[in-house]
């Protein structure tokens, strides 16, 4: 499997607290050559010290690329990335970058555009919202915190000729401002388009929501960072073959199907492991897939043709993939 990443050497031009544990960061050209364009929705994979690779959107506006503006919320808890972001990186450094890929792409004809943030998921919405404007596009965009000093975004959103579409729902806030999923999806609305980003719990919720309303696969689109790998304690172990060479690689339950493939030297490309970016996508020609991941839709999971082998699993005794 080849997933070349183009890499583009980035000089880091800014970092500005925006919020409590959240840190804006502004990357440009190490040359003054342009950076490469991208259109709203679409992330870079920001190369750390240690061989450490996380994914984040890209939150400002998609309009020449003079510079990428990302943003970081430190996570004590999490697994590296972005304390080495808050911490290890400075103004003035270099960094290594892919170029922006988008799995989230935005409708940008859509008779509406509902967005919808919890926390630092804000990032590519921020993005939609900005391109959505310059367009005169109708949309609103509902962003989600556990408080106003954790609301990434507020004074450049107040300063922001679309201030009147954003609406700011705080968890200590006044009963009245809360975010009501029921009332927001309750009644599908043709023509409208649903975008959501934030916590998994929040965005289990916004899809739930919209699905028991009968909102159309189509019109939900969501993108995930940073979910935990997706182990339980009854995971057994299975076989997964390639089906160019007709080797067998043997996968135990405490391992990856990446790992036990790296372990056999099959490399596979991955970038965030934990079942969200889909740089591991893999075909699926025999066996029925355990599927881990939050990158397929419901539908493509069903479809069991393809899985992301750094979280996913095998309810069969085998799987064939297409390596
Ligand atoms: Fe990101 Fe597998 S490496 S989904």
């Amino acid at each position: 499997m080849s997933n070349h990443v183009q890499t583009l050497r980035v000089r880091v031009a800014g970092k500005h607290a925006i919020a409590q544990d959240i840190a804006l960061f502004e990357l440009a050209s190490d040359d003054s050559s342009p950076l490469p364009p991208f259109h709203a929705g679409a992330h870079v994979d920001v190369m750390l010290p240690g061989g450490i690779t996380r994914q984040y959107s890209l939150c400002n506006a998609p309009d020449g690329a003079a510079r990428y503006q990302i943003a970081v919320l430190k996570e004590v808890s999490g697994r590296g990335g972005s304390r080495a972001m808050h911490e290890a990186v400075s103004v003035g450094d270099l960094l290594t970058v892919s170029a922006p890929r988008n799995r989230f792409p935005l409708d940008e004809a859509a008779a509406h555009s509902l967005l919808l943030a919890g926390g630092i998921g804000i990032t590519p919405l921020l993005s939609m919202a900005e391109q959505l404007s310059v367009l005169g596009r109708n949309f609103e965009l509902h962003c989600c915190a556990r408080t106003r000093e954790r609301m990434p975004f507020r004074e450049r959103i107040a300063a922001s000729p679309y201030a009147a579409r954003v609406h700011l729902h705080v968890d200590d806030g006044v009963p009245e401002q809360r975010l009501h999923l029921g009332v927001l999806l309750g009644t599908l609305r043709p023509g409208t388009h649903v975008y959501t980003c934030g916590p998994q719990g929040f965005m289990e919720a916004v899809l739930a929501s919209a699905r028991s309303a009968g909102w159309p696969e189509a019109q939900l689109h969501w993108e995930s960072f940073g979910a935990a790998p997706a182990q339980r304690s009854d995971d057994g172990g299975f076989e997964v073959q390639l089906a160019r060479s007709g080797r067998v690689v043997p996968v135990a339950a405490s391992q990856t199907v990446v790992a036990a493939l790296a372990a056999h030297g099959v490399e596979v490309s991955t970038s965030c492991e934990q079942g969200v970016c889909g740089t591991c996508l893999t075909r699926v020609l025999e066996g029925e897939a355990d599927h881990r991941d939050l990158y397929l839709s419901p539908d493509e999971q069903a479809a069991n043709d393809q899985f992301l082998p750094c979280c996913s699993r095998s309810k069969t005794a085998r799987l064939v993939l297409d390596l």
